[in-house]
């Protein structure tokens, strides 16, 4: 598998697993769907195909579906009318801010690559005026990761090697690279301060069976799959110190809009005095939301509950409800790690002090 993407400097992290490689007039993304039984990487040439990908989960996570719209965009400007190609490229970006709604990194993404169209004089200009942006975000994401990792390290004051609990993935997979969570996993096992990480499966889409347990295995940091539904009884064995997961939308008074089962394990967490930390860039943080009630939350085909792998688990014509995402409150959360600062017992003021 290739480890680099063209123009994105990924020494400094030293990721192993890669996910999102520009090409300059295409973009690669490894298919997560086919993920951990094969390592399939799709070629995409259009911003429609880029919204495609992200729709049907080939690439996900909130950071990751940023950087793969904001190439989308790089793309439709290739794919241009010299003479339409504002209004094309416009079109294109109102196409891929419909392709999910719930992690605002997709909106932010494009919001800023908008601007940088505005300010183009022709097309060719837009072709590599885009590009640049684009690969740029993915810079900008890669660096951010490894600015919070080092600010959790601190924030966390281990004095002893500890055990953690993530859910979903969060990983190189889900973003430019590195990780949030997982990124914060990866410098505690550098800095040998990790026992164990136990990874939620994350039921229906088994983001942690599928994607977390493969991408930690392959850089040899110790995880151990559980059930969801397991989580109580590891936390009550003690051994776990903090469960630290990613986010798809902050608010502004620091709920946390992230993968369905979040919030179940923030409640799980407070009860077990197991401490409770996100970790996401600042272009998850949404500052115009006043709270998580306002979050957009996803629902998708209840096939995805009653199929496993495509193979029937509920009887036919079961009523399944699938929200893929939850908020939990920003009281039951502990820190938010940003690459601005960490904003600790998160609330309006702190987060304005930070994000205002
Ligand atoms: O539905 P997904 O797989 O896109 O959901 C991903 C998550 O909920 C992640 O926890 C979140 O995006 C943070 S990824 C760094």
């Amino acid at each position: 598998m290739t480890r680099q993407s063209p123009g994105v400097d990924h020494q400094k992290a030293d990721p192993d697993t890669v996910a999102i490689r520009w090409l300059g007039h295409a973009l690669q993304l490894l298919d997560q769907r086919r993920l951990p039984v094969e390592e399939h990487w799709l070629t995409i040439e259009g911003a429609a195909g880029v919204a495609q990908a992200i729709r049907d989960m080939a690439v996900r996570g909130a950071p990751a579906i940023g950087i793969s719209a904001a190439y989308g965009v790089a793309l439709a400007a290739r794919g241009a009318n010299n003479k339409t190609w504002k209004r094309e490229v416009r079109t294109a970006i109102d196409q891929l801010a419909a392709s999910r709604p719930t992690a605002v990194n997709l909106f932010w993404a494009l919001e800023r690559m908008g601007g940088v169209l505005e300010q183009c004089q022709s097309r060719t200009d837009a072709v590599s005026r885009l590009a640049d942006a684009a690969v740029t975000i993915h810079r900008e994401d890669l660096a951010a990761n490894v600015a919070m990792a080092d600010l959790a390290l601190d924030a966390m004051k281990l004095e002893k090697p500890c055990s953690v609990l993530t859910h979903c993935n969060t990983g190189a997979l889900a973003t430019g690279g590195y990780g949030t969570a997982l990124g914060v996993v990866r410098k505690l096992h550098s800095e040998h301060l990790l026992k164990r990480v136990y990874a939620d499966e994350t039921r229906p889409w088994l983001q942690g069976a599928r994607l977390t347990a493969w991408e930690l295995a392959r850089d040899g940091i110790p995880v151990t799959l559980n059930a969801d539904g397991a989580a109580a009884a590891i936390m009550a064995r003690g051994d776990v110190k903090w469960v630290i997961v990613g986010a798809d939308r902050i608010a502004a008074n620091g709920d946390v809009a992230n993968k369905i089962g979040t919030y179940g394990l923030a409640v799980l967490a407070r009860h077990h005095k197991v401490r409770f930390m996100v970790v996401a860039p600042s272009s998850t943080v949404d500052m115009s939301l006043e709270s998580g009630r306002d979050i957009p939350i996803e629902e998708r085909d209840g096939d995805e509950i009653c199929q496993l792998g495509g193979v029937r688990v509920a009887p036919e014509n079961t009523t399944a409800f699938n929200p893929v995402f939850d908020v939990t409150p920003a009281d039951l959360i502990d820190l938010i790690v940003t690459e601005r600062g960490v904003v600790h017992t998160p609330e309006m003021t702190g987060m304005h002090g930070l994000f205002g």
